[in-house]
């Protein structure tokens, strides 16, 4: 099996208006929403950085420019924590830090889909595979999700990857639904794959859940600009288009997946994490036990 090329870019989709979201995101992108203490849009670059990802590409829109805030410094508040002596808050702040260089925005200029946002990124890609990553999937494991995919994508030789779950019949309608091939040791042969089907035409139960490795062929597809599912530009579409012409996989990651774009899927994250998190999991335990009991 030749190796295929490296993984070394990630855009992430950030440009969505959080409306299952609101009143919360009107004024405060979704992706900065925290799950303990951290926003959820730097749970999916920790993830990236951890599969040897080097470049993060973020797609924005209008009103998102606290994302950039974020990934860049904040000197008051650095030399502040200097001055009080908050060494491990300072050191932890300066860690979380992206390398110079190693961050760019483009913008969305329409809210037309997920293909559009991922083919508005297209020069910065280049004509090399890349990774997707959507923050609203939350993806908690050792090792995560786009690191597992990294490696089944070696061990495949390369071709277009999803994480996938499965999910019930009932909800497929709300997501991206696989036919299956061939499994081996978690990772299943793509043969096809629909965006939102009713759970009549689903070919399977196994729905992607928001993480992809592509092949810069895809953007020959977005370029048609084509509409699918919810009058969308849909990056699927796009995908089940180079079927027969790029290897295609899905990964059963093994990772916990929380929606965090949904009331309750953010809340169920909340506890999740807070519940691995030794300094705050006793006191969580002890009021989810008050609040329940
Ligand atoms: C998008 C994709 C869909 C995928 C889902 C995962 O849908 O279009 O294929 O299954 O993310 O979260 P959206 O949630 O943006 O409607």
């Amino acid at each position: 099996m030749p190796t295929p090329p490296p993984v070394r870019k990630a855009v992430f989709p950030v440009a969505g208006m959080g409306t299952r979201f609101l009143p919360a995101t009107k004024a405060v992108p979704k992706e900065m929403l925290p799950v303990v203490d951290k926003p959820v849009v730097q749970y999916a670059v920790e993830e990236a950085k951890e599969a040897g990802i080097e470049q993060f590409i973020f797609v924005t829109g209008r009103g998102k420019y606290i994302i950039e805030d974020h990934f860049d410094h904040a000197y008051e508040l650095e030399s502040l924590l200097s001055s009080r002596d908050k060494t491990a808050e300072l050191n932890s702040l300066l860690e979380d830090l992206p390398i110079t260089g190693s961050v760019s925005f483009t913008r969305q200029q329409k809210p037309l889909g997920l293909g559009h946002a991922v083919w508005s990124a297209r020069h910065f890609v280049g004509n090399e595979p890349f990774a997707v990553l959507l923050p609203d999937d939350l993806l908690v494991g050792k090792p995560g999700g786009m690191a597992r995919m990294i490696e089944a994508y070696r061990s495949v030789g390369g071709g277009m990857i999803v994480a996938a779950e499965e999910k019930p019949l009932a909800e497929t309608s709300r997501y991206g639904v696989i036919e299956p091939g061939a499994i081996k040791d978690n990772v299943i042969e793509v043969k096809g794959v629909v965006e939102k089907p009713s759970p009549e035409h689903a070919p399977s139960q196994l729905c992607i859940i928001g993480r992809y490795i592509l092949s810069p062929e895809i953007f020959a597809e977005l370029d048609r600009q084509e509409r699918g599912a919810g009058n969308e530009i849909q990056l699927t579409d796009s995908m089940a288009r180079l079927i027969g012409r790029v290897p295609f996989h899905a990964v059963l990651t093994g990772c916990a997946r929380y929606d965090c774009g949904d009331k309750v899927g953010f809340l169920h994250a909340n506890i999740a994490v807070g519940l691995s998190r030794p300094d705050i999991a006793p006191a969580l335990r002890a009021i989810l036990k008050e609040v329940s009991g």
